[in-house]
């Protein structure tokens, strides 16, 4: 349904919000950023996505950290669970020599499940996967009346079926920040 992704974009090119993430298509730096914004509202993981980027500016840096450090840094953040989980992450990039490039290879990483792996995927490498969480599950029950209850089995099918029709193929790093945006500012 290109209607929909092509209003939304638009709506997205004069409304989105500029963060620093966006700016970069780095997996690391977009790793970085997805797990910290797992848990932790954007305005609070700014900081902390300078922080980490300062101190470990490639995800080698990173993987050679100590455990101990990584978490003094991820202080204050909550959900520790994600700094073992990042520094794990970081870990397996360094073995593996690059970061990984499709879906799958992607989602193998510690920590991130379909939802962070289809944002990276998307914003790193252009790849067409929706990503879909809580913000996502609104504006489309909303935008296209859907009643399904998202804590089903057959609503997430259904939710998962309508991302991967609307969603411009072309252009899934756009249209992924822009249900992000839409649904953390409007819906
Ligand atoms: N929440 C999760 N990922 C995000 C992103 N890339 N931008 C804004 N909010 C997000």
């Amino acid at each position: 349904m290109p209607h929909f992704s092509s209003l939304l974009i638009s709506w997205y090119l004069e409304n989105g919000r500029a963060l620093p993430w966006r700016e970069t298509k780095d997996p690391y730096h977009i790793l970085l950023s997805e797990i910290i914004l797992q848990q932790t509202q954007v305005c609070q993981g700014l900081a902390y996505y300078q922080r980490f980027l300062h101190k470990y500016p490639t995800v080698n840096h990173l993987a050679s950290a100590s455990q101990d450090e990584v978490m003094q840094l991820w202080q204050g953040l909550g959900y520790y669970s994600r700094a073992r989980n990042l520094h794990q992450a970081a870990k397996q990039i360094a073995q593996l020599g690059h970061f990984p490039r499709t879906y799958n290879e992607i989602l193998k990483l510690k920590g991130v499940g379909a939802y962070t792996a289809s944002a990276i995927a998307s914003f790193a490498f252009n790849l067409p996967h929706a990503a879909i969480d809580g913000n996502a599950y609104r504006v489309l029950s909303r935008c296209f009346a859907i009643n399904t209850p998202i804590d089903s089995t057959i609503g997430k099918k259904e939710f998962e079926q309508l991302a991967k029709e609307i969603i411009d193929p072309k252009r899934p790093a756009l249209f992924n920040q822009a249900m992000m945006d839409l649904g953390a500012t409007c819906c």
